[in-house]
């Protein structure tokens, strides 16, 4: 019996795709009262006064809370959270209040009619590298150390034979899942229900609970469904406070509250912009001699949230001179937060695409090139790696793509009009496995009952889950039912950091494999055990992580500069794949978002205002299925007995890490045009053209 392996398809396939799986706002329970949120029109200062009256007495409005009539919130710590507390107002679109009425119509009708003056501000919105007030965080997210240093990187960049030194920037970048930030909230019997839609059902609960001085058993956080979020639904937003605050203003009566579209642009997290700074020296061989890569990025004036950008270029590479910095500066704007792979996914663009700067200044093939700089052991902690098969990815990503074939001379591809050409970056994501989620197995009616207080954010964790119990009990999959995104059930950690289906599942297999030692082939009704993910001594020893690589052909139009990509390919070796149905869907869609960051998407910021101009999906283009032709995700039979007892390294992130490097790189290589800021767009590639 093999169920972990199996292609099982998705358990809430069906639900989803006929519209019977309930999502957070559609959680029927009693007649609902509808929230909208007002948001400020300024990006720095102070109310001075706020009108409400006119949305008072508009039919079907219920109340309007501001800052005046809101409830004293029991911690102001996280200031993202301390929503309609005081005056200040410290980005534009922070909310400053609340309308509740009996239709989602008539609270939105209100929310346009509460109006504000504002004593305001200077705001100063725009990140640069010069800007002299840029600070040093004291670690980055979520605690790893600002700035390293090993051996001296401005004397090993002197005496190279080669050296590569640019700046590579990142743009802004929105999450934007299908299904927005939205809410069901009831207070009932001191009791808060919230059918929220997030990542972690107990984080979120243990956040909320805080803010309002709540024992956390006085919290029900339910979530069986999300319609995505990749990071901006790992921990509540504002939006989530005042559904629970409207909730509390109104016992019994079930209170809505979903983001606009708009609002998630101002209200939900995104990613920081990035400026990279980056040097490689190499000798003549292509053997890196230093790695340098300085990083500056933005975080609100309210809250810090430092982006750990600079991290892979600390393991990648056997670079004996290593350094890389840090800096931010607090601007007023919204809060940024996790997207997708934060860290790898904007620290894999600069270094990636210098990798092939390098390659064609020494005239070394990019695949080689990286090839002859595969280290030992981790350049980092100078432990080994738990398995690192990178070297194998690139090599077997190079023969599926025809690679070899490759005249690397840029621009000399021309096809019907169009320039053709190839690039390669490499991925890489950690692999981690959080102690204390706990899962319990039991039998029941004659079925057996796996309860985790997990959430699938779309990931797959409803058709894993049981298929790692059922490699465990020796029982088909289908025998198992499947209890998850509910604080009721035993206590999980976030779906994040790519470390759901290791974390979850090792609980979930202890709890099996206890359960099946101890009551047999025919347990008895009611027999039921339980297991908690533990802490793994193997951690300080082994550096853990997925690698991949990613190969990209770019077609450029030689008079327009209209860029397509018909090709993608990645090779990953990420651990035991548990399902290879939802795991291709993993890597596909993180393959997919790097295309998107590539050539699609940029929150254009305008400075005069402080706000996201293109804030909605007409404007902020995301690639969609006409961008996308031929893509591909395989992976390597990789055997890790040291990440979990599962060999799972995790896969919902290292798809879009390298992505975007390789596009670049294989927009170098059609048209000699180097691109060095995202998105790739056809003004940036005119001019370079023949
Ligand atoms: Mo992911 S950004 O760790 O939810």
């Amino acid at each position: 019996m093999t169920a972990i392996g199996e292609p099982l398809v998705r358990r809430d396939g069906a639900r989803k795709v006929t519209g019977t799986a309930t999502y957070a706002y559609e959680t029927q329970a009693g007649t609902p009262v509808f929230c909208h949120p007002v948001q400020a029109t300024v990006a720095r200062g102070r109310i001075a006064a706020i009108h409400t009256a006119e949305a008072e007495v508009l039919d079907g409005v219920l109340d309007v809370i501001t800052y005046r009539s809101a409830e004293r919130l029991a911690s102001t710590e996280d200031a993202e959270l301390a929503v309609l507390q005081d005056r200040e107002v410290a980005f534009r679109g922070q909310v400053i209040g609340l309308v509740i009425a009996e239709t989602s119509e008539a609270a939105r009708h209100g929310a346009e009619l509460v109006f504000a003056t504002y004593d305001e501000r200077e705001h100063d919105t725009e990140l640069a590298a010069d800007r002299d007030d840029l600070y040093k965080p004291e670690k980055v997210n979520p605690a790893f150390p600002t700035d390293t240093a090993t051996g001296d990187v401005d004397a090993a960049m002197a005496s190279a034979d080669v050296t590569v030194e640019r700046t590579y920037r990142t743009a802004m970048y929105h999450n934007n899942p299908l299904e927005p930030h939205a809410t069901t909230a009831l207070w009932d019997n001191d009791l808060l229900t919230l059918w929220d839609s997030t990542q972690g059902v107990h984080p979120s609960r243990k956040a909320i609970a805080k803010v309002f001085g709540l024992p956390e058993e006085r919290v029900r956080v339910v979530c069986p469904y999300v319609g995505g979020g990749f990071g901006s639904k790992g921990l509540p937003h504002a939006n989530v406070v005042l559904a629970a605050m409207a909730a509390r203003a109104h016992p019994g009566r079930p209170v809505k509250l979903a983001l606009t579209r708009q609002q998630m642009f101002s209200l939900a997290g995104y990613r920081t912009p990035t400026i990279q700074r980056m040097r490689l020296g190499a000798t003549r061989d292509g053997r890196l001699t230093a790695i340098g890569l300085d990083v500056v990025e933005q975080t609100s004036r309210i809250k810090e949230f430092a982006e750990q950008t600079a991290l892979p270029s600390r393991m990648m590479y056997a670079a004996p001179n290593r350094r890389t910095t840090h800096r931010l500066a607090a601007l007023d704007v919204p809060v940024p937060s996790w997207m997708r792979a934060p860290g790898e996914c904007p620290g894999m663009f600069g270094p990636e695409v210098a990798m092939d700067e390098l390659a064609h200044e020494l005239g070394i093939d990019p695949v080689e090139l990286r090839i002859r700089n595969e280290p030992e052991v981790d350049p980092e902690s100078g432990n080994p790696f738990s398995s690192r098969h990178l070297v194998e990815c690139l090599r077997e990503g190079a023969r599926r793509f025809g690679w070899d074939s490759r005249d690397p001379r840029p621009g000399v591809r021309l096809e019907d009009g169009w320039l053709v050409g190839t690039g390669v970056a490499s991925s890489v994501y950690p692999s981690s496995t959080r102690p204390g989620s706990t899962a319990v197995v039991r039998f029941e009616g004659g079925r057996y009952v796996v309860e985790i207080g997990a959430a699938d954010l779309g990931t797959g964790a409803w058709t894993v889950l049981p298929q790692i119990a059922a490699e465990a009990l020796e029982v088909p999959a289908e025998e198992i039912d499947m209890r998850l995104g509910d604080t009721a059930y035993p206590k999980a950690a976030v779906a994040g950091g790519s470390a759901g289906t290791g974390t979850w599942g090792s609980a979930v297999f202890e709890a099996a494999r206890t359960f099946r030692d101890k009551y047999g082939r025919d347990p008895a009704d009611g027999a039921e055990a339980d297991a908690t993910t533990g802490d793994n001594p193997a951690r300080k020893e082994y550096a853990m992580y997925a690698f991949g690589a990613q190969f990209a052909e770019a077609r450029v139009h030689a008079d327009t500069g209209e860029i397509r990509v018909p090709r993608l390919l990645g090779v990953f070796a990420a651990g035991r794949i548990v399902n290879p149905r939802t795991a291709r869907s993993q890597f596909l869609g993180g393959m997919t978002m790097g295309l998107s960051m590539a050539l699609h998407e940029e929150s254009v910021w305008d400075p005069r205002f402080g706000q996201v101009v293109n804030h909605d999906l007409a404007e902020y283009h995301i690639t969609v299925n006409a961008d996308v032709d031929d893509i591909q995700a395989h992976w390597l039979d990789e055997h890790d007995p040291h990440v979990n007892p599962l060999g799972v390294k995790g896969i919902g992130e290292i798809g879009i890490v390298g992505t975007a490097a390789a596009v670049a790189n294989a927009v170098f290589h059609a048209t000699g045009a180097r691109i060095r800021d995202l998105p790739i767009t056809l003004d940036k590639v005119l001019p370079a053209l023949p």
